[in-house]
């Protein structure tokens, strides 16, 4: 990670989520053999494993659900599915996420990673970064099961080998951070079950959980969320990163700016994440899903990367986030999210950005609104290969570190001039002031209509079943 606080970096690079590397397709290929050594299986649990993973599912998808149990890691059945299933799924996303974040970390930088289970975020850092491989980095890993833990630094080693790596596994809660600060403060697929005392399945207290966030980093840290691409986690985690903003946290990705969330997932509006394809994923992980009845085509991913202080915004990129819908005519439309608010980029299909590609359009002096959505419609005219050219890890073009991370309220996008000869559909609502940030129980995770899931607005791909 960047250690010069003059060298404001920005972790969003052009492309998110770039295809899997060959070697950590290779190395994820090799980790089904790593499993069968580390938690050898007899026949019989072999043969149920498919129904242990598929109810661990449905626990963990329907999350108020009956069948959930926080205590699904000190289950043996239930650890060997996650760590055959989730783990490996995890992996996938994470390895995906990280290969496309201008990550690096220096000899001696410490990470600590809370609700770390089988260790999936180091393990993900490992696949992905084979550069931080040699370097001596010390994880202090944070979880209430220390046999998830154990099992995954099982499977480290039996991975990496010697490794120069440390780890230290904490027993005890996930917000319970340690006292020193550290370079790096991961959470992966956490924010569903940390829930205070005494509040079961509630809505995790997002601002303590900010407060203690903020205290972890020093000004060169950073910090990384990563949640599944539901509409609830996707909602936690854009009131988190409202949160977070009120503590002096500014998000770097998949954010372009800091100001208010045009897709924090509340009322009717759309929700932030990345759905892609599952291109390179392991031939035995794809066969058990089966087997599950989770085959998987795609997956989807709701995260946010930040830091400490201000950032260098770049209010003219957008952030590609849906994938491509038709409008009327030959054209098709993208959502995508930039400082001003909710964008609607517009243009042939060849030339729109996949979900996760930031781009720096000509943004029009007052842009046409889309009548659906409210939001700014931009016409794309560079082809995706000139693009590349125009963005990359590098701040903005306005890179100047800006004052003050903290959000404010901002007016809904003015009603313009609704763009004519479109087909009918679209969110209902327009993009919201500001995200709403979940207060507290009792949220409840409700009905998750796609983001453009009316004529004309239909994704390519479905939400994904955990
Ligand atoms: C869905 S798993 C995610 C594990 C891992 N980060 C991953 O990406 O695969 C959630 C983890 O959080 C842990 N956890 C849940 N609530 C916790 C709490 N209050 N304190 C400590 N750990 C907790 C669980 O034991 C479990 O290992």
């Amino acid at each position: 990670l960047p250690t010069s606080a003059d060298s404001p970096v920005h972790l969003g690079p052009a492309r998110l989520f770039p295809a899997l590397p060959a070697e950590a397709a290779a190395q994820l290929e090799r980790l089904g053999a790593v499993l069968a050594a580390v938690r050898p299986l007899k026949a019989k649990h072999l043969r149920d494993l498919p129904q242990a993973v598929s109810e661990l599912s449905h626990a963990l998808t329907d999350e108020r659900g009956s069948g959930f149990s926080p205590d699904y890691m000190a289950s043996p059945r239930f650890l060997t599915a996650y760590l055959s299933y989730f783990l490996p799924w995890n992996l996938y996303r994470l390895t995906r996420l990280f290969s496309g974040l201008a990550l690096d970390l220096a000899d001696g930088a410490r990470i600590t990673d809370l609700g770390s289970g089988p260790l999936t975020v180091p393990l993900a850092l490992w696949l992905a970064r084979p550069g931080l491989r040699g370097r001596a980095l010390s994880f202090t890993c944070l979880d209430k099961s220390v046999g998830a833990m154990k099992a995954g630094l099982a499977i480290f080693h039996g991975l990496a080998g010697e490794s120069p790596w440390r780890f230290h596994l904490v027993s005890g809660p996930a917000t319970r951070l340690p006292r020193e600060t550290a370079d790096l403060v991961s959470a992966a697929f956490v924010l569903n079950e940390i829930a205070p005392p005494g509040r079961g399945r509630q809505a995790p207290d997002l601002e303590r959980l900010a407060e203690q966030l903020a205290r972890g980093l020093s000004p060169h840290s950073r910090l990384l969320v990563a949640e599944p691409g539901t509409r609830l986690a996707a909602r936690r985690l854009s009131s988190l990163r409202h949160a977070l903003i009120e503590h002096g946290i500014s998000p770097l990705a998949p954010c372009t700016h800091a100001a208010n969330c045009p897709l924090p997932g509340t009322g009717q509006s759309g929700w932030c994440h990345f759905n892609f394809d599952t291109m390179g994923a392991p031939n035995w992980l794809a066969s058990l899903s089966a087997k599950a009845g989770l085959t998987k085509r795609n997956i989807s991913l709701s995260f946010l990367a930040a830091a400490p202080g201000p950032i260098a915004g770049a209010p003219t990129m957008v952030r590609a986030v849906s994938e491509p819908f038709p409008l009327a005519g030959e054209r098709y439309g993208v959502y995508g999210c930039a400082e001003p608010g909710l964008v609607l980029l517009a243009g042939t299909r060849e030339r729109l950005p996949r979900p996760g590609e930031a781009l720096t359009p000509a943004w029009p002096e007052s842009p046409q609104r889309d009548a659906k959505s409210g939001a700014a419609v931009i016409e794309v005219k560079d082809e995706p290969a000139k693009r590349r050219g125009m963005t990359g890890a590098k701040p903005g073009p306005n890179a100047g570190p800006r004052p003050a991370a903290k959000a404010e309220p901002r007016a809904g996008p003015k009603k313009e001039e609704p763009v004519k000869g479109r087909e009918a559909g679209g969110p209902k609502a327009g993009p919201k002031p500001g995200p709403k940030p979940e207060h507290k129980a009792g949220a409840k995770p409700g009905r998750a209509p796609r983001q453009g899931s009316k004529p004309g607005r239909k994704p390519a791909r479905k939400p994904e079943k955990k």
